[in-house]
């Protein structure tokens, strides 16, 4: 059976994308933020997932605001990524798992959530550049499979927190009720607090983003309380981005353990943080398989 073995939460700003470009890893602005991933690195090469559930917002690659669905999930062989300005580099495509999608799609669905399900699917940054982080080494090919999963958080009205957790939930009971054995990390990625433009812009809250990663470990549901204006208040109008950590951790039914946590602000203009947290999936689960 497929299994859920761990959580990825990070953000992910396009400036990531040109500091790789660049080299700029170890300089003193971006230090903080590349080695949290050092810990990632050793967890991974230990555990070795086989494919990734990318949970993330679209910014227009894919979907712009005159089609823009509330939940979508990819159904495709391969991910092309595609230049989207910012002028970081286009990196290799994904090698998706058409099985698993539609196992996932026809999950959801029956959990009567009538998500957008997509053939073709070009990947953004929230995609592309956590999983070059968690493989910063990968050559023309990536050493895991990846299915995207998105939530709008650009075109109101979005989805409640309530609702993304419920997604989150649903996604996790779908791959642990495919029948092949694959190890899965789901990715969160997204947030913390920050707002691009507007009277507000630069916003960053430190203390509502320290509040959320600890929420996000030991009491998700106190977050789905948060109603969407709250959060925008809190966190700025893309902190709404926080839907997909909340999404991811729904994913996570098990004893959940804390791997690695860092928050540093700002990274460009975001509050800056990465969590990975093990998952043990639920002895209801494991006797079900
Ligand atoms: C930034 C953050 C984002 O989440 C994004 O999608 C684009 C830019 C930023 O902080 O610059
Ligand atoms: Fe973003």
């Amino acid at each position: 059976m497929a299994r859920i073995i761990g959580g990825l939460t990070t953000s992910h700003v396009p400036s990531i994308g040109g500091a790789i470009a660049r080299g700029e890893q170890q300089t003193p602005y971006w230090k903080p933020f590349f080695d949290a991933f050092i810990p990632v690195h050793e967890w991974l090469a230990k555990e070795k997932p086989d494919l990734a559930i990318v949970i993330y917002n679209d910014h227009g690659l894919n979907f712009f605001f005159d089609r823009m669905p509330t939940f979508a999930v990819g159904a495709a062989a391969r991910y092309d990524n595609a230049d989207e300005g910012w002028g970081i580099p286009v990196l290799p495509s994904f090698e998706g798992d058409t099985e698993l999608s539609w196992h996932m799609i026809n999950g959801l669905v029956h959990d009567e959530f009538d998500i957008t399900m997509c053939q073709e699917f070009l990947v953004d940054h929230a995609f592309t550049l956590p999983l070059k982080l968690m493989y910063p080494n990968a050559g023309p090919t990536w050493p895991i499979k990846a299915i995207p999963v998105t939530i709008n958080s650009v075109q109101h009205p979005l989805p409640s927190a309530a609702r993304c957790w419920k997604l989150g939930q649903a996604i996790g009971r779908a791959v642990e009720s495919f029948p092949k054995d694959l190890k899965v990390v789901v990715l969160g990625t997204g947030g913390l607090s920050h707002q691009l433009d507007g009277a507000r812009a630069g916003f960053i809250n430190k203390p509502f983003d320290l509040m959320c990663m600890d929420k996000i470990v030991n009491d998700p549901v106190a977050l789905t309380r948060f109603s969407n204006r709250e959060i925008i208040e809190q966190a700025g109008s893309q902190g709404v981005e926080l839907m997909t950590w909340i999404a991811m951790r729904g994913a996570l039914s098990g004893r959940v353990d804390t791997v690695t946590s860092m928050y540093h602000a700002p990274i460009s203009n975001t509050g800056g943080a990465v969590m990975l947290l093990s998952n043990e999936p639920a002895p209801a689960r494991l006797a079900a398989e």
